[in-house]
């Protein structure tokens, strides 16, 4: 549980939604992608319903696929990168925590280290990282690369990169800055620090040509599902998206994470579990349900397959017939290729599922917990996870936006601040604040050694 014995609560803003289908819901913004009135609108609702933070996914490809799916789902073909869009949204919100996705496998530290800075200075301390090793296999093929780095190799490229932000971000000591008009001097050079770094995958001079940001670094998140993903996390990550779909799991996954933090020199509460959570409300659990009924009928059939091969891991699935269950050798194939998503689905078409009855219900959550009911089910559902030390909040993946966001906002929200289970007033100004998490000292804190 958090220090403040609140939840934490994030809002990942998929453009139209995290339903597969909900561009063809009436109620979806229908070119959400590229609509910053849209992202702007849905901030201000994040905020007024005092949500730490906003996340945003990234990928720097289309998606790869069969373009008869493809032109179905039309989800991240044409998409905002997130740290412009954050930049924008900086100048109309106050509070909320901006947390981009930036991979470390098709970006350079210094370029990003920078972009991070402005950011953190641009919303006075509220930028949020998610680190990533890329997830579309074929950015690659838009960076010089015939294929992707393998995933040992993309976590400790990942692991060098953190280390090179980092240590840019501490170019310059906090009071670096002494602005003197009085003694003609606007910086102290005691207090920069250039990182002279050479690795397997980088070589850095820096330092950063910028202030160090107001929140010494923004906040780190990960989603990872590997063990080695996990211990990165361990070591450098402050929230964790992973997804969890039991209490069970949930509660050992915390559990064994927060050691592992500990192993590292880090305390339990510095590191957050926030993984995705799907509400479908409605006024009545069978209003609730119907909806989710409506949203799973709109998945074309093309887009069912595409999804379910996705997650096998790339498997065939064009001779599958969607009123049938899908074939054991082709479940058994799909579990080889070791993607948690494809364990969720194997888990699903085990229960007697068909094919349709598979997809409708994996696309409907996108490999997320999706809890239907009212609010006060969905409530119920939030406060036993906290309460239970299984979470420490979550991050709200509604189905269609804007209409979605609004429904929880102002139907599940009031009901945990009732409980107090949420907070009614921001705590802090910072992101970090927010989440109560502590400030990073610079790595040159206490010993001034001049430039490098
Ligand atoms: C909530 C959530 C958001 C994610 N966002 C992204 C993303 O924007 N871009 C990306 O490449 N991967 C994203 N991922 C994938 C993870 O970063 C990670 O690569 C994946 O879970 C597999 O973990 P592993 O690399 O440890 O095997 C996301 C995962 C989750 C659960």
């Amino acid at each position: 549980m958090s220090a403040s014995g609140m939840m934490h609560l994030g809002a990942f803003f998929h453009p139209t939604g995290n339903h597969v289908a909900s561009w063809l819901h009436p109620e979806a913004q229908l070119d959400a992608g590229t609509n910053f009135r849209h992202y702007v609108q849905l901030a201000q609702t994040a905020e007024r319903g005092k949500f730490d933070l906003m996340f945003l996914a990234d990928a720097v490809a289309v998606r790869g696929g069969d373009l008869q799916a493809l032109r179905r789902w039309p989800q991240y073909m044409t998409f905002f990168d997130p740290l412009t869009l954050l930049a924008g949204i900086a100048a109309v919100t106050r509070h909320l925590g901006l947390v981009a996705t930036a991979t470390t496998s098709y970006n350079e530290p210094y370029t990003l280290a920078r972009r991070l800075a402005a950011l953190d200075h641009m919303s006075d301390g509220r930028a949020g990282w998610n680190i990533v090793t890329s997830s579309n296999e074929d950015e690659a093929l838009n960076y010089g690369r015939d294929a992707h780095f393998g995933h040992a190799e993309r976590y400790a490229r990942a692991a060098e990169f953190v280390t090179v932000v980092r240590g840019l971000l501490d170019s310059w000591d906090d009071d670096a800055f002494t602005r003197d008009r009085a003694t003609a001097e606007y910086f102290d050079p005691a207090g920069l620090h250039t990182l002279n770094h050479r690795g397997p995958h980088f070589t850095v001079r820096g330092p950063l040509n910028m202030a160090r940001p107001p929140q010494g670094h923004p906040v780190f998140a990960q989603a990872s599902a590997s063990g080695t993903g996990l211990d990165m996390a361990a070591q450098t990550a402050e929230i964790v998206f992973s997804p969890l779909h039991t209490l069970a799991a949930a509660q050992a996954f915390s559990q064994d994470l927060k050691a592992r933090a500990v192993g590292y020199g880090r305390t339990a509460e510095s590191i957050k579990v926030m993984p995705g959570l799907n509400p479908i409300l409605g006024r009545t659990a069978s209003e609730a349900r119907d909806k989710q009924a409506h949203l799973a009928s709109l998945i074309h059939e093309d887009v069912g397959r595409s999804i379910l091969s996705t997650a096998l891991g790339g498997v065939d699935l064009s001779g599958c017939s969607p009123g049938r269950p899908l074939p054991d050798d082709i479940l058994e194939a799909g579990l080889r290729h070791g993607r948690s998503e494809g364990r969720v689905v194997v888990a699903m078409a085990r229960e007697g599922l068909t094919f349709r009855e598979v997809y409708q219900r994996f696309g409907s959550a996108r490999g997320q917990n999706s809890i239907v009911g009212t609010p006060d089910m969905v409530a119920d559902h939030m406060e036993r996870w906290f309460r239970e030390k299984a979470v420490d909040g979550f991050l709200i993946q509604p189905s269609v936006l804007p209409v979605d966001l609004d429904a929880f906002v102002d139907t599940v929200i009031p009901i945990l601040q009732d409980r107090r289970l949420f907070r009614t007033e921001y705590e802090g100004s910072t992101l970090r604040q927010n989440l109560g998490l502590a400030r990073p000292a610079s790595s040159h804190a206490g010993h001034r050694d001049g430039p490098g």
